[in-house]
């Protein structure tokens, strides 16, 4: 048996360290959202690093950056990263993780085989958290070629602008998104925090996750009527907001009916004309509803729609929903999933399987692509928030056991 590779661990603090500046918020946490100029600041550092890792490296039709060390067998490659982008507000690891991992990782691995025996990539995705557009994994779909390029000009963000603007501002033309798709993929492998309680309450050292939750979001638009706010007696009102509360109270009702782990939040509400002195007129929100079986994820699904219909009418309102993200659960390579847990044992740390409750590109690719992700675990499983922490010592048993994977896969 080789010796244990060894991952740069000051090289990754630092490399956290300083995405976590780009975008960084006055009041906390950080925001690149895709095609911004934060999200371009922290694409260009991460080229950067790319190239200083000895990569050559590659920019594809949506902004996909790729590193590439060149095997003996030009393919099938083996893919290994995450997503550049975060959510509002969000934290110092969730998708820079698997970045930064990636990158320590190809690296370690670089500097004892610089001629591997199949060619390994990083993935920075460019987009997986719809926090400017609802574009459902722009990255990884991307990737696949399962972006009909239409699909650009139909996104907007909160300021109208469009999808195909965007991009146009960072010189990418969404003509030619189709060109992103790629078929000399052969495995995929994700780094990333469990942004869940899991590992932190059993202290467990890594989680291997055997699948990925389904996840839809769905538009829903109630329409009541604007009136004066002083003046329209309560009976004689249509008012959008009063309807749309009685719609989150029952999101929250329904998963709690379906029970764990079923999910639905209602985390975006957009009321018009949102004036103090104006009974609301419209509100647009969006329920992202979650669940890791299929037949209960679409009867979830079927039922967010059904409910909020139900009030409208009950409400003298007029609800219209549309299905935005209809994404299935998805199993994890059961044979990648087996190598991870070969490479922890021989490390002799401690592990889990788990099930995703996120979103990942890798629920995306793993559809096509063998695929499989490791967990490390969050402190009071906070994510999606400036409170996301995970120490160093224990993100590096993540990053080394990235590294002894993608070692096995593309060097053996
Ligand atoms: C992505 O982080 C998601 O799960 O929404
Ligand atoms: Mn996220
Ligand atoms: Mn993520």
């Amino acid at each position: 048996m080789m010796d244990s590779l060894n991952v740069d661990v000051a090289l990754i603090e630092s490399y956290l360290d300083r995405l976590y500046v780009i975008g960084a918020l006055p009041g906390g946490g950080a925001w690149r959202p895709v095609y911004s100029l934060a999200w371009n600041e922290a694409r260009q550092a991460i080229r950067g690093w790319l190239e200083e890792a000895g990569l050559a490296v590659r920019e594809d039709a949506v902004g996909n950056l790729f590193g590439r060390l060149e095997g003996v067998e030009p393919e099938p490659v083996i893919l290994v990263g995450s997503h550049v982008d975060t959510v509002y507000a969000g934290g110092r690891l969730d998708g820079a993780l698997g970045v930064v991992g990636a990158i320590a990782a190809v690296r370690a691995i670089r500097a004892r085989h610089p001629r591997p025996k199949r060619s390994i990539e990083v993935f920075v995705s460019c987009e997986e958290e719809d926090s400017r557009f609802v574009c459902d994994f722009w990255g990884s779909r991307a990737l696949l070629g399962q972006i009909d390029p239409a699909e650009a000009e139909r996104y907007r963000d909160a300021d109208g602008i469009t999808l195909a603007q965007a991009m146009r501002q960072f010189g990418l033309d969404p003509r030619r998104i189709p060109e992103a798709r790629r078929s000399d993929v052969g495995a995929f492998l994700e780094l990333h925090i469990e942004q869940g309680p899991v590992l932190d309450r059993e202290g467990i050292a890594l989680g291997v996750v055997e699948a990925i939750s389904g996840l839809n979001r769905t538009a829903v638009r109630v329409a009541g009527r604007a009136d004066h706010a002083g003046t329209t007696p309560l009976a004689m009102r249509g008012d959008a907001l009063v309807a749309t509360a009685a719609m989150v109270l029952a999101m929250r009702g329904l998963a709690e009916e379906l029970g764990e782990p079923a999910r639905a939040t209602v985390g975006r509400l957009d009321v018009h004309p949102n004036q103090p002195n104006i009974v609301p007129g419209v509100v647009d929100f969006v329920v992202d509803s979650r669940h890791p079986d299929r037949a209960l994820q679409q009867r979830l699904l079927a039922e967010v729609q059904r409910r909020c219909e139900n009030i409208g009418k009950s409400h003298g309102v007029v609800v219209e929903t549309s299905v935005l993200v209809d994404q299935p659960p998805t199993p994890m390579s059961p044979e990648i999933v087996a190598l991870i847990e070969r490479v922890i044992e021989r490390r002799g740390w401690s592990y889990r399987r788990l099930v995703s409750g996120a979103g990942h590109d890798s629920q995306i690719l793993g559809r096509q692509i063998p695929t499989a992700m490791i967990f490390v675990p969050s402190r009071n499983g906070r994510s999606h928030s400036p409170a996301e922490y995970t120490p160093l010592e224990q993100i590096i048993p993540g990053v080394q056991a990235l590294a002894d994977a993608v070692e096995e896969l593309g060097c053996t």
